[in-house]
């Protein structure tokens, strides 16, 4: 009942309401107000679409033709998702779109081999245009041309994003004259030149955010478009842009100066060998926020400070670095870092005991998280002089077997710590002891199959803790939970017992005593054994 009232309140949905149950409806779209329940409307088309409470949109698949398979929609819709059939060889002229004057969005997954301009129709409320070829043709790239000035007619454009197109095919006036673009987005250009992005974007003045992903750049040259030819090519070109993303191959040349265009980035994500990597600070880039590097080989955690020191990085992601370079002394220049990622993998080198105490050198380090990494038994505080005031928030996934008696405890403003699949298969008494601070305590898929009346002795604040994925959790001592006074959630998973007891038996008053009543959240799992749970003294079989 309350979905037809919905679907009543919109006369456009009402007339194909009609037309539906007489046996009629848009052969190749679906058209719905997302006030309404899509569960039974294709929409993955249109899944990555911001939903907006009065979007009223058209998603269509299989389309060949679009002048001929769209005919038929509301002229009202806001939203129009169009997936093409792929091997066709058709063009698309941008003035089709004219005659729906409420169009939004509009996203068209497909190759064209032209995109007309819209002529004198103008799309006065288009603001965000996705061309995306997913699939790409044999070459993997769309070869569509897409001549000088076509989206001067889309005044009000503020966001467009581009996948798979080959840019070359472009003109390379193609983006002039948009007034009002704020971002755009270029993915896979199937270009190895930065200049032929360059020279296509650097007129947009309007320009706030910009994202380029480009696998096949591999040398990051000075750009010869004519505009920095100048005396003022020292200069950046872009004065609003306050986001900039990119994303390039395995970088194996740098150019001095070939960035002073941009000299800010927000993120920045390559594949460098060591020498390669000393060389970016002298790209013309002064500052980068964000910025992930794989090493071609491994890497040394110096030369990787050196370049976040000289570029004033924050955030940084690494992927196969040198572990045993990683010490006190090598992160001294990394101590602006707000987080680090350090992972392992592609490392072929098996990796040593890590020197935990490089901890004590980042003193600016909020979030730690290591990956792919093997450290069975790591040492995190034995070698640390004086408590870590400064992480909050710590991931390790790294082989460990054994939680030790005060693992942790120097880690003391710990607030979240995840442990998830290691292979923990013994956590001895106090080995949480000193994270008074801890929040949330995530040890899911590891190798538990006891929890003592000490485990988690000392953790306070825990108000979340994630047991689940353990496969033999059949041994939980009494009082083992009575000591977490600030505990909401627990999700202990599926529980086990001795095989000789045919019903899995908890008496919860026991194992949680008067934090009981304070939790919001209990999740415990039986796997379809019959479980008894005793609360006080009342006792209840669940199925
Ligand atoms: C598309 O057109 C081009 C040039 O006219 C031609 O070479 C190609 O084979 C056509 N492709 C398909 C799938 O029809
Ligand atoms: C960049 O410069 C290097 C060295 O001058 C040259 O070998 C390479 O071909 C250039 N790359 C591009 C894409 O122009
Ligand atoms: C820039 O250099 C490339 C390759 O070196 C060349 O193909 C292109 O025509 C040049 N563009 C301009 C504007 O000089
Ligand atoms: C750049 O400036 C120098 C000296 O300031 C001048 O000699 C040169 O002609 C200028 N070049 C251009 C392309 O304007
Ligand atoms: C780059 O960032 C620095 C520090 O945040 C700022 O002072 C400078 O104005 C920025 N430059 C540009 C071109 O945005
Ligand atoms: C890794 O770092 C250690 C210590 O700095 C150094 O002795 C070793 O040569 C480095 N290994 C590689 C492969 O660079
Ligand atoms: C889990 O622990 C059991 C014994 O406690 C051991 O036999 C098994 O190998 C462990 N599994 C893994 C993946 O370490
Ligand atoms: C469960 O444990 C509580 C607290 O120890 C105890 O009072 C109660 O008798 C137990 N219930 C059962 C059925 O064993």
């Amino acid at each position: 009942m309350e979905e037809m009232r919905s679907m009543f309140s919109h006369p456009a949905v009402l007339f194909l309401w009609i037309q539906s149950s007489s046996g009629w409806m848009h052969p190749k779209c679906q058209i719905y107000d997302s006030s309404e329940d899509l569960e039974h409307f294709p929409t993955w088309i249109c899944s990555h679409i911001p939903h907006h409470a009065e979007r009223y949109t058209a998603a269509c698949q299989d389309v060949t033709a679009i002048e001929e398979d769209l005919l038929g929609l509301p002229p009202n819709i806001n939203t129009l998702c169009i997936s093409m059939t792929h091997g066709e060889n058709r063009s698309m002229s941008l003035g089709f779109f004219s005659q729906f004057q409420d169009l939004e969005y509009l996203y068209i997954d497909g190759c064209f081999t032209q995109i007309l301009p819209s002529g004198n129709s103008h799309l006065l409320n288009l603001q965000h245009m996705y061309l995306i070829d997913k699939w790409g043709t044999g070459s993997g790239c769309c070869d569509c041309h897409i001549g000088p000035h076509t989206f001067i007619d889309l005044v009000k454009l503020c966001d467009l994003t581009i996948q798979g197109y080959r840019l070359t095919a472009m003109s390379p006036d193609v983006f002039h004259g948009i007034p009002l673009l704020q971002s755009l987005i270029i993915i896979e250009p199937c270009v190895d030149d930065l200049s032929e992005i360059l020279c296509r974007i650097m007129t947009i003045k309007s320009l706030i955010e910009l994202k380029i992903v480009a696998p096949e750049i591999q040398s990051i040259n000075q750009s010869n478009c004519s505009i920095l030819i100048t005396n003022e090519s020292m200069k950046p070109v872009f004065n609003n842009l306050a986001f900039s993303d990119f994303s390039f191959g395995e970088i194996t040349h740098i150019e001095e100066d070939a960035l002073a265009w941009l000299q800010n980035l927000t993120m920045l994500t390559g594949v460098f060998s060591q020498e390669v990597l000393l060389d970016l600070p002298l790209s013309g880039i002064k500052q980068i926020q964000d910025f992930s590097c794989s090493g071609i080989n491994v890497i040394d955690i110096e030369s990787i400070c050196n370049v976040v020191f000289l570029l004033s990085i924050k955030k940084i992601f690494v992927n196969n670095f040198n572990t045993s370079s990683l010490s006190m002394s090598s992160v001294e220049l990394c101590t602006g870092l707000e987080y680090m990622y350090l992972s392992g993998l592609g490392s072929v080198h098996p990796s040593p005991h890590l020197k935990w105490n490089f901890i004590s050198s980042l003193k600016n380090l909020n979030q730690l998280d290591i990956d792919f990494l093997r450290d069975k038994n790591p040492e995190i505080c034995s070698f640390q002089k004086q408590p870590i005031t400064w992480l909050t928030k710590l991931t390790l996934l790294i082989n460990i077997q054994i939680l030790f008696a005060k693992q942790f405890i120097c880690l003391v403003k710990l607030q979240y710590l995840d442990l998830t699949q290691n292979l923990i298969s013994n956590i001895e008494d106090f080995a949480f002891l000193g994270l008074t601070n801890l929040e949330s305590l995530d040890i899911t898929s590891n190798n538990i199959t006891q929890i003592n009346a000490n485990t988690f002795y000392g953790l306070h604040s825990l108000t979340w803790l994630d047991l689940r994925n353990n496969p033999l959790i059949h041994n939980i001592e009494a009082m083992s939970f009575t000591h977490l006074m600030s505990l909401r959630q627990v999700f202990l998973g599926q529980v086990h017992n001795p095989l000789t007891e045919p019903v899995i038996k908890l008496n919860l008053t026991l194992i949680f005593g008067g934090i009981l009543s304070q939790l919001t959240h209990l999740y415990i799992s039986s796997a379809m054994r019959p479980m008894q749970l005793t609360i006080g003294i009342l006792g209840q079989t669940v199925g």
